[in-house]
């Protein structure tokens, strides 16, 4: 396991939207550069960069084309490698996006693969025996339009063929599903190393690997899927120890055991998660200011998840990402949105703040698709760094960004963040400072529970790490809360970290935490 996933917290950068750097409306590789300081002065360790590779970017660049190029918009390999340097020199590490299960089907394999001729690339996607085969049970299908007399299993949109990983289970009256072993899938594989290798080589630290659980088909427990992780790890421990993986596949349970050192929790596959910081029907997020989020309906989805990753990888908690409506800042003040970072900042794992959320920016409505985006779009635009024109994001007429700025006067932005003590920037600065040097708050140590009841406030926890014992308090809601802990072990005296100060008072009878509307408080004991 590389030491410093310990404490590290991940920034993701949709680099469309980051800053653009020669002023043609759309974000590169050195405008993120530009940006490294500001990266460094906000206390975060590690970048993932949504990709940044030749696409015709149908779906954002989720539709890749060239994996070992960097998409002329957004600059050249060199300037990739100048990144993982730079960041290296500011002790931040660059991790990139590894889309594995399917291409752009304008990638030279596919053009290859969907050819009358035999050839390399002919079962490097997953092609039907026929044209006329139009239904597979579980798997969708793009009918015609090939020279080959065949239709090929799609990933995600249909310009995105799924590369071809075999099948956990091939139907014997379908004999095109192929096992595993066989020798196209092992070419798949085989590239798929090449391609980490070569950024590796590079300087990445790691990849956050897009839809990681969809590789083999036909694998209903995902175990096959999972066996070909562990073998990627195994390869990983030996040739890359100090790289890591974090997985979309929001099963953590599978996916660290099997390889990850990390996997995220998402939205569309944990509803607790969701819960957290997003209205789910008509139930009020965990952190509302009503009081009536429930946190057992993330924590009982969590406890479960943390005790089979517990020493063995971790769980990456996202403040949101580039699939994610509303944005954490949306509907909440800077003051809601610090609560929701002291959360996020003292779970166990890894945390990934999207860009922006430390500011609370919000996600804009109605936005026609870009790219693929569709509902996702609003969650992807300009970065506000100041009050200059287009917020500091680019030089370029308003009308020919990417997307809009947010037009908002009240939007947040990094300039005005930075000099407001009680701007949600600055709380997320001192919360990154502070996990940074207690080892309780880095990813493995350990989490317990001291108080958290339905519907109740405020929530209490407690991190150790060695002789090191942190506790933590939120109250989200708008009124005063309170609650008697007498029975808080051996604790004698507390020093305030962050938040409220005299959070926790030592009565006769024990321990009794008070915190105002909307507050939390980080306190040492001993
Ligand atoms: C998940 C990515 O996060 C999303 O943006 C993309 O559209 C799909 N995977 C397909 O690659």
């Amino acid at each position: 396991m590389p030491a410093w996933l310990e404490n590290t917290v991940f920034y993701q950068i949709y680099p469309q939207t980051f800053r653009d750097s020669n002023g043609d409306g759309i974000g590169d590789l050195r405008g993120i550069i530009e940006k490294l300081p500001y990266l460094q002065e906000l206390g975060v360790t590690g970048l993932w960069l949504s990709p940044c590779f030749e696409s015709p970017f149908g779906d954002a660049g989720y539709d890749v084309a060239d994996f070992y190029k960097v998409a002329p918009r957004y600059g050249t390999n060199d300037d990739l490698r100048a990144l993982f340097a730079e960041a290296k020199r500011r002790g931040i590490r660059v991790m990139l996006d590894l889309v594995a299960g399917h291409t752009s089907n304008q990638c030279a394999w596919f053009r290859e693969s969907q050819r009358h001729e035999r050839n390399q690339y002919s079962d490097w996607y997953i092609w039907t025996d026929s044209v006329w085969t139009w239904f597979a049970p579980n798997l969708q299908v793009v009918v015609g339009g090939a020279e080959r007399d065949a239709n090929y299993v799609p990933n995600f949109f249909h310009f995105q063929p799924a590369l071809n990983y075999g099948f956990a289970k091939p139907d014997p009256k379908m004999p095109w599903q192929q096992p595993v072993d066989a020798p196209g899938p092992q070419a798949v594989r085989a590239e798929l190393k090449k391609i980490m290798a070569y950024w590796f080589d590079l300087g990445a630290s790691g990849f956050r690997v897009d839809m990681a659980g969809s590789l083999v088909k036909n694998d209903p427990d995902g175990s096959a899927t999972a066996a070909l992780w562990r073998e990627f790890r195994a390869w990983m421990d030996r040739e890359y120890p100090d790289c890591a993986l974090v997985s979309e596949w929001s099963q953590p349970q599978i996916a660290v055991p099997q390889g990850f050192h990390m996997d995220f929790l998402l939205p569309f596959a944990k509803p607790g998660y969701k819960a957290l910081f997003r209205p789910d029907g008509d139930a009020v997020p965990i952190f509302d200011r009503s009081g009536r989020g429930n946190i057992r309906t993330f924590l009982d989805e969590f406890a479960p998840l943390y005790d089979a990753t517990k020493g063995r990888g971790f769980i990456a908690i996202p403040s949101g990402n580039h699939d994610t409506v509303p944005r954490l800042g949306d509907g909440r003040e800077a003051r809601d949105v610090a609560v929701a970072m002291a959360f996020l900042l003292t779970m166990p794992g890894v945390p990934f703040i999207y860009y922006g959320d430390e500011l609370g920016m919000r996600a804009l409505d109605g936005l026609p698709s870009k790219e693929g985006g569709y509902g996702r779009t609003g969650c992807r635009t300009p970065m506000q760094w100041d009050a200059s024109a287009n917020a500091g994001f680019s030089a370029a007429p308003a009308d020919q960004l990417y997307l809009p700025v947010d037009p908002s006067p009240t939007r947040p932005t990094v300039a005005a963040g930075l000099a407001d003590p009680q701007s949600s920037l600055r709380a997320t600065q001192e919360l990154l400072a502070l996990r940074k040097t207690h080892p309780a708050l880095g990813a493995s140590g350990e989490f317990r529970e001291l108080y958290a009841e339905a519907g109740q406030w405020p929530v209490v926890y407690e991190r150790t790490l060695g002789s090191e014992r942190i506790l933590v308090a939120l109250n989200p809601t708008d009124t005063a809360r309170e609650v008697r802990l007498p029975a808080l072990p051996a604790l004698e005296s507390v020093r305030a970290l962050a938040g409220e100060a005299a959070a926790f008072v030592s009565g006769a009878d024990g321990w009794t935490v008070k915190l105002p509307p909307v507050s939390y408080a980080v306190v040492k004991a001993g």
